[in-house]
């Protein structure tokens, strides 16, 4: 009797980092793990124009991210973000279906893991949208810790309680994006005008995850090179005077918005009110729960759609 050819399962399944691969490959497996209508929502097309972003920014390290490659073909993918020493983070993360539960899940983030871990970034944070059970025990038997709740937001215009509204200005985009790079780099910073930002609707952290080179990648000129859905507005909220806020939308994404005070609702409901000029709803992913931006956004009609834990590999961050 001959012996069978080796299976395509049985073959060996390697780990290659996207820099060796072509982003399109990659896209397909992340598109397949998630399903159009997954968490992430993105077709083949939309993966591919963020994995370009990310690594065009320097968000995604393209050494550190990997990709299980059996035969040519792309099983599963892992993002992996480096950020200033000991910060690191994991980003999208998936196994096609049909190759789920075969520890392929779990050999991938161990390698990205350990990578991280020899470059003395220690600190690693993620994200799991709830629930997800697979990927909660996949995590938590790797060591992360659930850290802190965070949450997906939405306004629909029909149930947006405006209070009122001030002048608002379109600024520089370089304006804004050092104001709001100024958070994930140092903490509370005072804009351009002298006004002091203490709040941001999503929180300095990671420090790395939004650097103002990434945030640049979002400014409307670079629509064509791929960013994910229409390009970024930003708004300042001014009363003639100093600007007290700045929001950065893409469409009905709230990609994040800042003001000198979230118990201001004048100031909030103004920044929210000028994307509802043109959009019917407006979402908001990685709102902390029971954060100023959360409370701030509860009083103006907004709903919680979704939930997510971010957990933390290393010594959990300190949580304001
Ligand atoms: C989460 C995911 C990456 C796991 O990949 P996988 O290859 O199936 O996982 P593995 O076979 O390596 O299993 C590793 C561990 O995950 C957990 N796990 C996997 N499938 C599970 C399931 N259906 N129920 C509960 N735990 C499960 C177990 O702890 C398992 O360890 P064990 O085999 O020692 O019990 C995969 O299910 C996936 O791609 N899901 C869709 C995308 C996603 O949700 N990604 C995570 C958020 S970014």
């Amino acid at each position: 009797m001959t012996e069978a050819a080796p299976t395509t399962d049985a073959a060996a399944v390697d780990l290659v980092p996207f820099g060796e691969l072509p982003m399109r490959q990659v896209a397909d497996a992340l598109a397949a793990a998630f399903g159009e209508d997954g968490a992430a929502g993105h077709t083949p097309t939309a993966w591919r124009a963020m994995l370009g972003l990310e690594l065009e920014s320097g968000r995604c390290d393209p050494a550190l991210s990997t990709a299980l490659v059996q035969n040519g073909r792309v099983l599963g993918a892992c993002i992996a973000r480096l950020g200033d020493a000991p910060y690191a983070h994991i980003g999208a993360t998936g196994i096609r279906p049909g190759r789920r539960g075969q520890g392929l899940g779990r050999r991938l983030v161990s390698h990205v893991l350990q990578g991280m871990l020899g470059r003395a970034h220690d600190r690693v944070t993620l994200e799991v949208e709830r629930p997800n059970l697979a990927a909660e025990s996949l995590y938590e038997s790797l060591g992360f810790r659930p850290q802190r709740e965070l949450l997906t937001v939405q306004l629909r215009k029909e149930r947006f309680r405006a209070t009122g509204r001030l002048r608002t200005v379109r600024v520089a985009a370089e304006e804004a994006l050092a104001v709001m790079a100024g958070f994930y780099v140092g903490g509370p910073i005072t804009g351009s005008d002298g006004v002091h930002f203490d709040e941001l609707i999503q929180e300095p952290q990671p420090a790395f995850q939004r650097r103002l080179e990434y945030l640049r990648t979002f400014v409307p000129e670079r629509q064509s090179q791929g960013a994910l859905i229409g390009g970024a507005v930003f708004q300042a909220v001014n009363v003639g005077g100093p600007h007290l806020g700045f929001a950065m939308y893409r469409g009905s994404q709230l990609f994040t918005m800042t003001a000198c005070d979230f118990d201001d609702q004048l100031i909030v409901s103004t920044l929210l009110q000028v994307a509802l000029d043109k959009e019917p709803a407006l979402r908001l992913i990685h709102v902390p729960e029971d954060s100023p931006a959360h409370i701030a956004l509860l009083r103006l009609g907004a709903e919680v759609t979704g939930r997510a834990t971010e957990m933390c590999w290393g010594r959990p961050e300190p949580v304001p």
